[in-house]
């Protein structure tokens, strides 16, 4: 039994449903009642309802599970006490290891959200558990949300420079390299970069200008407008905070990364922005 956190979550899904696609049987954690439902309409065998937050809680939603796939919720000012809770009842648990979905580059301290989890990561080094952490680019998949209105308005934007670069990453790719760590003892005791090329902003709008066959325009936002529509979702204070200190970081040094890792865990090319394009494109 795979236990996987945060499974209502954008990527706690798509690592659901590759789980089950594979065969495996999931216990999936949500944070909220209401997820219970569509989790279990992936095909978990089992879905819990439990806080991080709460140590017994986790604790007991661990006992009977083999392994764990740890997705920590984004941007909490929790995540050390939600390590230290996850770890805890794994060792409880008995757990034979857990894959820490991390994110790239937790050594930088002016990105609270990366500077936090490499906490984590020490901890889980520390544990005397059996670990392998999966250091993540950010998702070719964020754009989705606004995917239409892209189209509509011809602007793809983010409030960063357009010649800024990003590693980003297939969240597809991710969800193959996950199956394949939770499948092999190979990558136990590891820690790896998985991400893609790096891209702008502009080569991106390029891209999707050709595949769309209507001309898209690659933009810089302003970053009040990027914290507005986050409190418009109801962002908490603490992600407001973090993206000021976020999208002027990216606008000064990108986020780069190395695609051969990755590369290396699937044993072929990574996926390119092109063929993500392409696909979404396709319906
Ligand atoms: N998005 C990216 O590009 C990217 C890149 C690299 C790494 N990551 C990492 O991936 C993780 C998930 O990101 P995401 O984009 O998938 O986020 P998301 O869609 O916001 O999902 C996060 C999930 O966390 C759950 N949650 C929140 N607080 C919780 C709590 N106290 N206890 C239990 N569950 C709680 C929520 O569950 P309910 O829905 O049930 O409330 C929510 O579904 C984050 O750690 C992020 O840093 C993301």
């Amino acid at each position: 039994m795979i236990i996987v956190t945060c499974a209502g979550g954008k990527t706690g899904k798509a690592i659901v449903k590759q789980l089950v696609k594979i065969g495996r049987e999931v216990r999936a954690i949500v944070g909220h009642q209401n997820s219970i439902a569509k989790i279990h309409d992936l095909g978990a065998a089992e879905v819990f309802c439990c806080d991080l937050n709460d140590a017994n809680a986790v604790e007991t939603a661990f006992i009977g599970g083999k392994q764990l796939y740890y997705i920590a919720p984004n941007m909490n000012p929790a995540e050390r006490i939600f390590g230290k809770n996850i770890i805890a009842a794994a060792r409880v648990a008995g757990l034979e290891k857990i894959v820490f979905h991390s994110m790239l580059h937790t050594q930088l301290e002016e990105l609270p959200h990366h500077w936090e989890r490499h906490f984590v990561e020490a901890d889980l080094m520390e544990s005397g558990l059996c670990y392998t952490i999966l250091q993540c680019g950010s998702y070719m998949q964020n754009m989705l949300p606004n995917w239409n209105r892209m189209i509509e308005t011809g602007v793809h934007s983010m409030p960063y420079a357009i010649s800024c670069p990003m590693s980003l990453v297939d969240l597809n790719d991710i969800c193959e390299v996950a199956a394949k760590v939770l499948s092999s003892t190979k990558y136990n005791f590891g820690t790896y970069e998985i991400c893609g090329d790096a891209i702008t902003l502009s080569e991106k709008a390029s891209i999707l200008s050709n595949v769309l066959g209507k001309e898209i325009r690659a933009e810089k936002s302003s970053l009040e407008q990027a914290l507005e529509h986050g409190r418009m979702l109801n962002f908490s204070d603490y992600s407001i905070e973090t993206m000021k200190k976020m999208f002027p970081y990216y606008d000064k040094h990108g986020l780069v990364g190395s695609p051969c890792v990755l590369e290396w865990i699937l044993g072929r090319s990574h996926s390119s922005f092109q063929s993500f394009a392409e696909r979404m494109a396709a319906g």
